[in-house]
């Protein structure tokens, strides 16, 4: 493997690894770091050349847009136009923190960045180390999650290494991420403003601020996603090699409708796998069934921070197929289904019929 991997505490220990990081980056490499929701693969925001490596390095088409990493919300107007009704407020209130708000682009921020756009994502990431590099590089950094293009989130530095290892030089490693999950991205560019990705923060906390949030249709249907708007939100997506087969419908009912695909996948010879709640476990009692658990349906924080790992997991496990139960809509539960329906790459199951 090319890249080495720097332990990080976000403490005094750090300094040599981040002189090295914020020296690469100025120089325009790409370095791997830590986020509070997922790891980032980070290049210069503002030099175009360092920013298409990201893109080599991903196998990521050109036509999804970067979000773009600022130490400060007080370095908001140095790569945007003007900033939007609203935003402030939001800023202060979820900043650092796993919001990404998208704004009109300000003329610094290079084309390859925006996908052509003329908005611009932004954050202020709330990790420590995050933080750090942010500071020490002195520019914006350009990340995406640092997983090759469709493949899960990574959620730590052995996922980035596995992925990514041979296309970097350097991954800061602070362990496993605490969210999970990718930050909300919310575009306030639009009247009213429209949640694009739902993330680490829940739509219920956005309401509070902004009453009237819209959020794209396909969030609420049981049907695949088409992708529009955002364009990073594309069908194939998180997604692990094996099948992942997603079920919906009441719990008791998508419970056995899951136990009885398990029951004839087996029996045709497949080798199967779930990633569930550790209310789903007893379903599948007798089953020679590869169970992941995810922690309790009462804690979504933690179903969320192990779902990716989960998902790579089962695939290191080499099952054909993964079950896994629509856990519905409510706070982190719209953004754990959301990922799961892109995982699930359409097969979307009614336990109904
Ligand atoms: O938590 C996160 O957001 C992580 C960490 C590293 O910060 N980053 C991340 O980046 O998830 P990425 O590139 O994997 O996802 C960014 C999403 C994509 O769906 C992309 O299409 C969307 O944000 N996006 C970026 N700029 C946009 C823009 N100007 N308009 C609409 N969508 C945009
Ligand atoms: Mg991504």
């Amino acid at each position: 493997m090319r890249a080495s991997i720097e332990r990080v505490t976000g403490g005094a220990g750090d300094d040599a690894a981040l002189a090295r990081a914020a020296s690469l980056i100025r120089r325009g490499e790409l370095v791997a770091f830590p986020t509070e929701t997922v790891y980032g693969l980070g290049a210069n925001a503002l030099d175009e050349s360092a920013v298409e490596k990201i893109f080599a390095a991903k196998g990521r088409p050109f036509a999804d847009p970067l979000i773009v990493h600022l130490a400060s919300a007080d370095d908001v107007a140095s790569v945007t136009a003007s900033i939007p009704p609203g935003c402030r407020e939001l800023m202060r209130a979820f900043w650092p923190g796993p919001l990404t708000l998208i704004m009109p682009r300000g003329a610094a921020v290079p084309r390859r960045v925006t996908a052509g756009r003329d908005t611009v994502a932004v954050r202020v990431p709330a990790h420590p180390v995050a933080q750090a590099l942010l500071a020490r590089a002195g520019v914006p950094i350009a990340a995406p999650s640092a997983n090759r293009f469709s493949r899960p989130s990574p959620t730590t530095a052995a996922h980035v290494a596995d992925d990514l290892g041979e296309a970097l030089d350097l991954i800061l490693d602070g362990g496993p991420t605490r969210h999970g999950v990718e930050s909300t991205v919310l575009d306030l560019t639009s009247d009213p403003p429209v949640v694009l990705r739902p993330g680490a923060v829940t739509l219920e906390a956005l309401r509070e601020f902004v009453p009237g949030v819209a959020v794209t249709a396909e969030f609420e249907t049981t049907r695949p996603y088409a992708a529009e708007k955002s364009p990073g939100t594309s069908m194939k997506h998180y997604s692990p090699n094996a099948e992942v087969r997603l079920w919906t419908g009441e719990a008791g009912e998508a419970r056995a409708a899951m136990r009885h695909d398990a029951g004839q996948a087996i029996a045709a010879g497949r080798r199967v796998g779930a990633l569930i709640v550790d209310e789903d476990a007893p379903a599948f009692d007798g089953l020679d069934v590869t169970l992941w658990r995810l922690g309790s349906e009462r804690a979504l924080d933690v179903v969320a921070a192990r779902l990716y790992d989960g998902l790579r997991a089962l695939d290191r496990a080499r099952v054909d197929v993964i079950l896994a139960r629509d856990p519905g809509r409510t706070g982190l539960a719209l953004t754990i289904r959301d990922r799961l329906f892109r995982a699930a790459e359409g097969r979307v199951l009614d336990s109904r019929r």
